[in-house]
């Protein structure tokens, strides 16, 4: 165990927790909603991270470590986007070179560079065919199972509590029309792989949203699409822990937008799972390559689980297809068409994702305790909050949701009693006044603004036990 996992981050302003306990809702609070807040209109945002929060999304990118010491990179990454994904480092041949022998330098690199700043992770990926090391590589049936449902366990362990969610499994459908089963090692071991590695990843991080991810599955009429589809189906019929699926959409003249990519999208939704749009690229340049970007991103906003999206790096000279410059900003770091038809799209707004998926009844804790009602603030102007808390032995990662009465927010703070001896070690999208005892959360510069009957995120970790009290919400 390494007692980074006790310091967590990043994570989502969005995310529903589909296995952890609801420990209290809560609170109206008296306000002061002046004449101005409500008259004030809110300016479009002008990064991609704060439009796409202001929709309750993230707007992610692909990170490579050694790119860290590049200013201009950096300088790009911290203005623009609110989530992170690990290019290659938390890859099996990245985190486990020899077997049994893990290494998290480069990957932490991104994640701590990440939670610093507020931004959430997508962890990539922790079971695959491609990017093995060779002693996996050489490894087939129950030695090869044990390996990878270890190297599963061992990494989202080591991650626990700082990753927004993980591709546990990825690319394991074939192309073309077949619908099957890629042919691998891993699928080699039995069909049941997948979900095997799911089970692993649920026990190791509970608090983690668990994507299956792929390409070639964005036409809604693709036999591979469909097979993903059914699988998913499947999982959720027969209750493997499944949160989430991830379109990578890499798109170029062989494999175009599909008109019908909104379909796939809400049809994936539909299933009970939230859409990711993972690894964006989209080949070309000028209008048609700026309409693109566009229509993906007004797809996603049309479609309420769909709640974020990441672009598989930064500038064109950052993309693995840089002959393609299939990115948003050119290979000096300007902003491209494409960057400001993204950022049009974003501001042009969209559903807001669904709140907190209903989660399953407690089966080890104290039931949910509902906080009395109280009287509402007059002209039900104001806030209440609720917390989520997804606890273990050492500590608790606690999701609080902000929802806005009849009047929109402009800020906002939530108090919170902490149980005395549980300190917050980590706090993203709010700043937390305060580490024991009552500890003040206010909004960030990105989520104080809230429409009425909407609602934001924000989310601690802490050691100890987390908070039972109903917290109190405070407009500004
Ligand atoms: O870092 C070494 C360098 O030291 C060496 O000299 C060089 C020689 O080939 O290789 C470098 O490593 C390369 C690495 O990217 C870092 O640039 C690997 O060869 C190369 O295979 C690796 O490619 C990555 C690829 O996945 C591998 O499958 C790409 O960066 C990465 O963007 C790409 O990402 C994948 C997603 O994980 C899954 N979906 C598709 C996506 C695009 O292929």
């Amino acid at each position: 165990m390494n007692n980074a996992f006790a310091r967590a981050s990043g994570r989502p302003a969005t995310r529903s927790r589909p296995r952890t306990a609801l420990v209290s809702a809560v609170v109206g609070l008296a306000l002061v909603a002046t004449g101005v807040a409500v008259a004030s209109s809110a300016s479009a945002a002008t990064t991609l991270g704060a439009s796409a929060a202001e929709k309750g999304r993230y707007f992610g990118t692909a990170v490579a470590a050694h790119k860290l010491s590049d200013s201009t990179y950096v300088g790009i990454l911290n203005r623009e986007f609110n989530s992170v994904t690990p290019e290659n480092e938390m890859k099996i041949d990245a985190t486990e070179p020899q077997q049994g022998q893990f290494n998290f330098t480069n990957a932490d690199r991104i994640v701590n560079h990440a939670i610093s700043r507020g931004m959430s992770v997508r962890g990539h990926t922790l079971a695959w065919h491609s990017q093995q090391p060779g002693w996996m590589q050489n490894m087939s049936g129950t030695t090869l199972r044990n390996a990878m449902l270890n190297h599963v366990t061992r990494v989202a362990t080591y991650y626990r509590g700082k990753i927004h969610s993980w591709d546990v499994v990825n690319e394991a459908f074939a192309d073309g029309s077949s619908g099957a089963r890629r042919d691998s090692n891993l699928q080699r071991t039995g069909n049941d792989w997948i979900e095997a590695a799911f089970r692993a990843a649920r026990a190791a991080d509970p608090g983690a949203k668990l994507c299956y991810n792929d390409y070639n599955t964005d036409d809604w009429t693709h036999a591979k699409t469909q097979a993903v589809y059914r699988m998913v189906q499947d999982f959720k019929q027969r209750g493997v822990p499944i949160d989430c699926v991830g379109l990578q959409s890499h798109f170029n003249p062989n494999s175009p937008y599909p008109s019908n990519y909104r379909t796939t999208l809400s049809s994936f939704a539909a299933l009970g799972v939230d859409v990711q749009i993972t690894e964006l690229d989209i080949e070309g340049s000028g209008t048609q390559q700026a309409n693109t970007y566009r229509n993906v991103v007004t797809d996603c906003l049309a479609v309420p689980r769909c709640t974020g999206i990441t672009v598989w790096g930064i500038r064109d000279s950052d993309s693995w297809r840089s002959g393609g410059t299939p990115l948003l900003f050119d290979n000096s770091g300007n902003k491209k068409q494409a960057y400001n038809s993204t950022l049009e799209a974003l501001n042009a707004g969209g559903t807001t994702p669904p709140p907190t998926t209903a989660p399953p009844p407690p089966t080890t804790a104290p039931p949910p305790t509902t906080a009395p009602p109280t009287t509402p603030p007059p002209g039900g102007a104001g806030c209440t909050a609720s917390v989520s808390l997804n606890q273990w032995n050492e500590g608790f990662v606690a999701t609080v949701r902000v929802n806005a009465g009849s009047s929109r927010l402009n800020g906002w703070s939530v108090s919170i009693a902490l149980p005395g001896g549980s300190t917050v070690t980590n706090t993203w999208s709010a700043q937390a006044s305060g580490s024991s005892g009552n500890v003040t959360f206010r909004n960030a510069s990105y989520n104080g603004t809230v429409d009425p009957g909407t609602s934001t995120e924000f989310g601690f970790q802490g050691t100890g036990t987390g908070p039972s009290a109903t917290p109190t919400c405070t407009a500004n």
